[in-house]
């Protein structure tokens, strides 16, 4: 009896020990990858132009329009300039144009158009982060935060 306390005391001690010591073990698969308030506003990007590809699809002028008006204001938010680079405000004009004529093109009611500007606009987002992606690795990132 008594020496089996003795050895609830050690195991506990020696958990204890490791618990709290800095080789300690992370629980590195139980927590989420912290979700940064950037992410959650740029993946309104990708639920906005899921609903453009919708309104598209069915036909939904209105729904277009909102999305993409939607998308052309995001574009114009502070949180938007994650990079004060030439080439990085380069592409969000080009963003903003391709959205506003989305946009436009809902309102006239040109399916075929307003399909051309969301496959455009597309391309515009791989373009962007194709770019943002070689400048994190080129780690010489004068990022605004
Ligand atoms: C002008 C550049 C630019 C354009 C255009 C752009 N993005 Fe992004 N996007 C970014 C940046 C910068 C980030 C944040 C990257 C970082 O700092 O981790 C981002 C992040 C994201 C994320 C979040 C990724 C994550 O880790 O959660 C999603 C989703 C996304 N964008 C979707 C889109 C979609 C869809 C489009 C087109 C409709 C688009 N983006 C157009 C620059 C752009």
């Amino acid at each position: 009896m008594k020496l089996s306390f003795s050895l609830l005391a050690f195991v506990t001690l020696v958990f204890a020990a490791l618990v709290h010591s800095p080789f300690a073990a992370e629980p590195v698969q139980d927590v989420p990858k912290e979700v940064r308030p950037i992410d959650v506003f740029m993946r309104r990007k990708l639920d906005l132009s899921r609903d453009a590809l919708k309104g598209i699809v069915t036909e939904d002028f209105a729904l277009i329009k909102r999305t993409a008006e939607g998308m052309e204001k995001m574009s114009r938010q502070a949180e938007w300039e994650v990079f004060r680079l030439d080439e990085y405000n380069h592409m969000s004009a080009e963003f903003r144009r391709i959205a506003r004529s989305l946009a436009h093109q809902a309102e006239k009611k040109n399916i075929d158009a307003a399909a051309l500007a969301y496959v455009q606009l597309t391309m515009s987002c791989v373009e962007c982060h194709k770019y943002t992606r070689g400048v994190r690795m080129a780690n010489d990132v004068p990022a605004k935060k």
